[in-house]
């Protein structure tokens, strides 16, 4: 209820100060409970820094869609400066459908409605040694469109881990496909 509360507080003040995860001080207590259960963090679009995008237009593959990348900007800004993301960064990736469009430009493929978020919060000091959703320095989970406020993955190593070993030696993230962390 209390989680309930200050997300309705953050959509409608979004710039308020120590709002729920705008800053990386505030992820542990309101996006992450106590007992490690982690939230979807509300309005990523509109108060997060876009870090980049992936189009995997393939349908038959695992990870069809349209792919943007989020963060915190105190996040962001941490890792142009330090080359890591610092305890507390969260990242989101919410994959949308693809729509096509004939335009002007050429044949344009777009981003439609978001399905899904996947998401991953930064603890460098291992809170929850354990827990299903905690491992390799990161919490793992997974929200759906039709029921936001639960996690629906089935735990980091049966649910994310192998996938994301191609990337170990940059934290577990395909930092390469985020423009948004290296200074223009
Ligand atoms: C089928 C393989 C696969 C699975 C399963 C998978 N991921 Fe990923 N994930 C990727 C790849 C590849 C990328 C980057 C490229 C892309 O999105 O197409 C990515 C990107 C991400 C990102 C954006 C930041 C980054 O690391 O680049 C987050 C957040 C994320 N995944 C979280 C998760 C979580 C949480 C799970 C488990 C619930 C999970 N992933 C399961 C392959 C996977």
């Amino acid at each position: 209820m209390q989680l309930r509360l200050i997300f309705a507080a953050c959509l409608a003040l979004a710039s308020t100060p120590g709002c729920a995860a705008d800053s990386l001080a505030e992820t542990f207590g309101s996006i992450v409970a106590t007992n490690g259960t982690i939230h979807l963090p509300p309005a990523v679009r509109s108060r997060w820094q876009h870090l980049g995008s992936w189009l995997v237009a393939d349908p038959n593959a695992p990870g069809h869609g349209f792919h943007d990348v989020y963060t915190q900007p105190d996040a962001a800004a941490y890792y142009r400066r330090h080359g890591r993301f610092p305890d507390g960064a969260m990242l989101v990736k919410q994959i949308s459908a693809i729509r096509h469009a004939q335009l002007t430009t050429g044949a344009a493929d777009y981003a439609g409605d978001a399905k899904v978020w996947f998401v991953m919060v930064k603890d460098a000091i291992g809170r929850f040694a354990g827990h299903r959703d905690w491992g390799d320095g990161w919490g793992w989970a997974l929200f759906e469109a039709k029921n936001p406020q639960a996690n629906v993955s089935q735990g980091y190593v049966a649910a994310c881990r192998n996938c994301h070993l191609p990337a170990q030696s940059s934290d577990r993230v395909f930092v390469q496909g985020y423009p948004g962390l290296h200074a223009e």
